[in-house]
Parts: C-alpha cells; sequence; structure tokens
C-alpha cells in the first residue's frame, strides 16, 4: 500500500507539472478574449476538462489520505450545486434526480473540491447499483449530534450539516456493508471497479472531521449521508467577474524571485506574475536562484520555489537566502502528497504552501496575500 502511495505520488508530481503549464496558458488567453467570443467558450473547455484531469490526480493521491487539504468557508448547498452539471451527464435517462437543499444549512469549513469529489463517488456508486434506472435524491440538512450518537459516529459532539446521497437500487447485503469503506473492496465485475471509491471518499471526510454513515436495504435502496462539523464563519466575498478584474485585485510591483526545475511549470508562472506587474526573475535550480538573489541591485521582496527540486531543495534555498535578506517572504510550491513535504522539512502552519496544480488566480491570490502578511 506504502509503495503504491509513493508512486502515486510521484507520477502525480509530473503529471500536475503537465496539468500546471495547460492551465496556465488556457487561462492567460482566456483573459485575453471577450465574453461573448467564442474562442472563448472552447478555452473555457479546455480548463474544465484540465480541473477534472487534476480532480483525477487528486483521487489518486487521496488514496494515500495524505493530502494537503485547503479549508476554505463554503456552503454545503452550493458544493452540491456546483456538481449538479456533472452529475447530469453521468446519469443515464432512466435515473431521476431530485434535489432538496435546506437553506437553513450552516456553513463549513471545508475543501470544496474534495468533498464535490466524495460527492462524485457517491453517485456514481448509486448510479451503479441502479442498472433498471431508478430515483438519485441528495439532500441537505443539518442537526445537532450528541454525546451518544456522536460516540458511536466517532465524532466530536455538536452541530453537523448532513449531506444525503440516496438510492432506489439494489442495497447493500448484510455481509457486504462490513466491507464496504476498505480500499479495494469490489461487488463489481473484473476490471469494473477499482473498489477505492468509498475508501477514498471516506478518508477525505474523515480529513474534514467528519464521517459517512450507511443505510441500507437490499431491493430498496442505500442511503449514504456524508456529515460535516459547521462553522459560524461566514464567507469570503467573492470578487466578481470579469476575468481580467480579478487578476487586477491581485496584482503589484514587487520584486519576485522563481525557483522552480520545471521549465514549462517556470515559464507560466513567471508570465502570469508579470502579467500582474511585478518584477520576475527566474531559476531553474537553487544555485542559479542564489546567484541571481545576491547579484541583484535590489533585494528581492518575496522568493517563490518548488519545495522538491534536485541538489538544493526549496527549504535550502530559502534557509540560505532568508539568512541574508530576512524580511525576504517566501511561498513554497509542491506537487506532493504531505509526506513527502513533511520529509522536506517544509510543513509548518506559518509557512504558504500553494498545491499542483494551481490556476493563475489562485496563484496571484496567493503570492499577494504572502506579500500582504505581517512579518511573523
Ligand atoms: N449506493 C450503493 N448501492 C449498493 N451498493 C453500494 C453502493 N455504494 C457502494 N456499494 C457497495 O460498496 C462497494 C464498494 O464501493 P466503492 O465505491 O468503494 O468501490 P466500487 O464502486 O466497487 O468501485 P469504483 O468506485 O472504483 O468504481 C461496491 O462494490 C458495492 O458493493
Ligand atoms: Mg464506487
Amino acid at each position: 500500500m506504502q509503495a503504491m502511495g509513493r508512486l502515486a505520488g510521484g507520477v502525480a508530481h509530473d503529471f500536475n507539472n503537465i496539468l500546471v503549464v495547460i492551465l496556465g496558458y488556457a487561462e492567460l488567453l482566456l483573459s485575453k478574449f471577450k465574453e461573448k467570443d467564442t474562442t472563448r467558450n472552447q478555452l473555457e473547455r479546455i480548463v474544465d476538462a484540465v480541473n477534472r484531469a487534476a480532480a483525477l490526480t487528486k483521487q489518486i493521491l487521496a488514496f494515500s489520505r495524505k493530502q494537503v487539504i485547503d479549508l476554505q468557508v463554503v456552503s454545503p448547498n452550493d458544493i452540491v450545486s456546483n456538481t449538479m452539471s456533472i452529475v447530469k451527464t453521468m446519469l443515464p435517462e432512466d435515473v431521476e434526480i431530485a434535489l432538496n437543499l435546506s437553506p437553513e444549512v450552516s456553513n463549513i469549513e471545508a475543501d470544496s473540491h474534495k468533498i464535490e469529489q466524495v460527492l462524485m463517488n457517491l453517485v456514481i456508486n448509486a448510479r451503479d447499483a441502479m442498472p433498471a434506472g431508478g430515483r438519485l435524491f441528495i439532500k441537505t440538512n443539518e442537526m445537532d449530534i450528541e454525546e451518544t450518537s456522536a460516540r458511536n459516529l466517532h465524532l466530536k459532539n455538536g452541530r453537523y450539516a448532513v449531506i444525503s446521497v440516496c438510492d432506489t437500487g439494489i442495497g447493500i447485503m448484510d455481509d457486504v456493508m462490513p466491507h464496504i469503506f476498505e480500499p479495494f473492496f469490489t461487488t463489481k465485475d473484473k476490471g469494473k471497479g477499482t473498489g477505492l471509491g468509498l475508501s477514498v471518499a471516506y478518508g477525505i471526510v474523515r480529513q474534514h472531521n467528519g464521517t459517512i454513515q450507511v443505510e441500507s436495504m437490499v431491493g430498496k435502496g442505500s442511503e449514504f449521508h456524508v456529515y460535516l462539523p459547521v462553522t459560524e464563519k461566514s464567507k469570503e466575498k467573492n470578487i466578481s467577474k470579469p476575468m481580467q478584474d480579478k487578476y487586477d485585485a491581485f496584482s503589484g510591483h514587487e520584486r519576485i524571485l522563481v525557483a522552480e526545475d520545471n521549465e514549462a511549470a517556470l515559464i507560466i508562472i513567471s508570465d502570469t506574475l508579470t502579467s500582474l506587474g511585478y518584477y520576475v526573475a527566474t531559476a531553474e535550480n537553487g544555485y542559479e536562484a542564489v546567484r541571481l538573489a545576491e547579484g541583484a541591485k535590489e533585494p528581492f521582496d518575496m522568493l517563490v520555489t518548488d519545495v522538491i527540486m534536485p541538489r538544493m531543495n526549496g527549504k535550502e534555498l530559502f534557509e540560505r537566502l532568508s539568512a541574508r535578506y530576512p524580511s525576504m517572504k517566501v511561498l513554497f510550491i509542491s506537487g506532493y502528497s504531505d509526506e513527502i513535504i513533511y520529509k522536506s522539512g517544509v510543513k509548518d502552519k506559518n509557512i504558504a504552501l500553494l498545491e499542483k496544480p494551481f490556476d493563475n488566480q489562485k496563484l496571484a491570490k496567493t503570492v499577494r496575500q504572502v506579500l500582504d502578511a505581517n512579518p511573523l
């Protein structure tokens, strides 16, 4: 299992580098076309497809359950609504969908992409359980989980948002039920299922301090309830479209040094930051970055560096530079799962880390946040 996790992590790293480039250029092009342009529409499809590929890579990484999760305040209803367009394309015509989203549901602190992935996995299972058609029911709710049930569900007591995915399919037999969350457990024909869907979903939900509870009756159907702790916090206001305005909100004139051993990723990061107004210098390895920093007339305000680079890794590079330029800010970029990052020594709550693949927006926003943050 561990070996598989490591293999998956390695593949995902290289694959993520490729995705960063495709996504980056598609988005740069996108910002150059007007809202109504047909080319824009085509580019949006590329962006969509890359995002799906990114979701797939994360599915593989999630398997090791050691991903970096990117928590934000979100509404469970929004998460459900966002997945509906994809859900609809996945269901055959003889499966009817019904939604019942409670307007009362509070926000949760979650990585919405990951929760979307959980929903997708549950929906796919529901679809597969209804080969002759049926009804898929997705609902949201909020409830108090008291002492006893909290203990039974292995949750802290408190308030939870519940997202339920219910089907009228074949149901789950009593002897199958205890195994459904096990990795590689599947009742599907050879070559059909990997048996990873539910184990990945469960891993993600546990990382969010929640759980998944199942009820099923053979021949009648199944209900999967995803419990996620609610938060009092309110949502960050979304800066409205168009794309160009969003970018401008994150522009700046600071001097940024970028170190990244993957040439294509280096170019896209540097293009994005340059287009935002920053002064950017690029280095393909740590030594070159040190040379650039020491040779510069003015010190750099910020270092953006890949964590894993041959010979001198991102952490070593930052340590060398910050010894000489103590006010230099840093943003680490990585395509690896948590475990490898821990080993490289870069995992600290106070350190900014951007997970690959990221889109230009996210890069722009994170760079601005790091630059604006007060020194520790
Ligand atoms: N909604 C459901 N109705 C009936 N059985 C289900 C349902 N969801 C899951 N199961 C059972 O749990 C097993 C494990 O599910 P899981 O999603 O982990 O793997 P899978 O669906 O078999 O494979 P994959 O997700 O890779 O396609 C399934 O093979 C099936 O027996
Ligand atoms: Mg499945």
